[in-house]
């Protein structure tokens, strides 16, 4: 099945207000296209969890830290269109910048503290733009169900808060991180590694699989973090910008484990940034 092409404003919230006329669920899978297995992830739960099944398809200018970044995202729309036809989507909504942001947006989602630490501490004002640029589509598309990843734990913890404190009636539905048979977590990213440091990328997950076993022995966050550290240090490449437990409900760092502990990871690897995370300790009480 082919999904339909829907460029407009006006035109996806027809498409939309017909399918919900014949009685129809609607779902929002939103992303920046270059679409892999993981989207197809989120495309597949919400194509078995709603009847009508919308997939963004825009590079959000607003939280981009770099003009230079933002050009050099990955455009493939027409691929991307085949792609979401064949995980069963029926609609892309893929706007123009012009048709999203027809005037300077003056009015911003900013969900304090949460987006303020790690990845929104290297990347001022993303989450910002992050928030925003959901807000808007969810008021675009306004369906019962938005899914996003939890490969991107900060920005699924912003977005479930933004929809809790401004009282936004959709289901956020988390989809668990999607990785490559070597344990690295699936990206678009990944496409811009050099062959030799594709093949390091799996320490990655090695660290925060070794850190979370220190986190399930017991030990302290500083520990964890330690032995997370140790991994990735076994390959000079790795350059560390933060590998922390945090509390997934502050994004806090974690003084103690008391429970739920989020260990996340960002890294660069020549010249890319790479993040994954892991949710760990859940049964601990102490
Ligand atoms: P993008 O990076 O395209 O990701 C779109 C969605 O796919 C996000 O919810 C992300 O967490 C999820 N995803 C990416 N890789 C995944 C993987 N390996 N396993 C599971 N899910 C994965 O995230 C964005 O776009 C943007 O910030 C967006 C939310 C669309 C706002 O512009």
């Amino acid at each position: 099945m082919k999904a339909e092409r829907v460029e407009t404003v006006a035109a996806i919230r027809a498409r939309v207000a017909r399918a919900r006329g014949r009685g129809k669920t609607v779902a929002l899978v939103p992303t920046m296209g270059a679409l892999h297995t993981g989207h197809g992830e989120l495309i597949r739960r919400a194509r078995s969890e709603a009847d009508f099944v919308v997939v963004s398809v825009f590079v959000n200018p607003i939280q981009f830290n770099s003009a230079e970044d933002f050009e050099l995202y990955p455009r493939t729309l027409e691929t991307d269109i085949d792609f979401c036809g064949r995980f069963g989507a029926d609609a892309v909504f893929a706007p123009s910048a012009r048709e999203m942001y027809p005037e300077p947006q003056l009015a911003f989602v900013e969900v304090s503290s949460l987006g303020d630490s790690f990845c929104g501490e290297f990347r001022p004002g993303h989450f910002r733009g992050v928030a925003t640029v959901v807000a808007k589509l969810l008021n675009i598309v306004q369906p019962d169900r938005a899914y996003f990843g939890e490969k991107d734990a900060q920005q699924l913890a912003v977005i479930r808060r933004m929809v809790a404190d401004l009282n936004l009636p959709i289901a956020i539905i988390p989809v668990a991180t999607v990785r490559e048979p070597d344990g690295l977590a699936m990206s678009s990213r990944n496409a811009r590694l050099k062959p030799e440091d594709r093949a390091a990328a799996p320490l990655i997950y090695e660290a925060l699989q070794a850190a979370a076993r220190a986190v399930a022995e017991g030990g302290a966050p500083e520990k964890a973090k330690r032995a997370g550290m140790e991994v990735l240090a076994r390959d000079p490449r790795f350059q560390v910008e933060y590998f922390e437990c945090a509390d997934p409900a502050t994004m806090k760092i974690a003084e103690r484990i008391s429970g739920p502990v989020l260990i996340l990871a960002a890294v660069w690897l020549g010249g890319v940034r790479l993040i994954d995370n892991i949710l760990c300790g859940q049964h601990r009480s102490n």
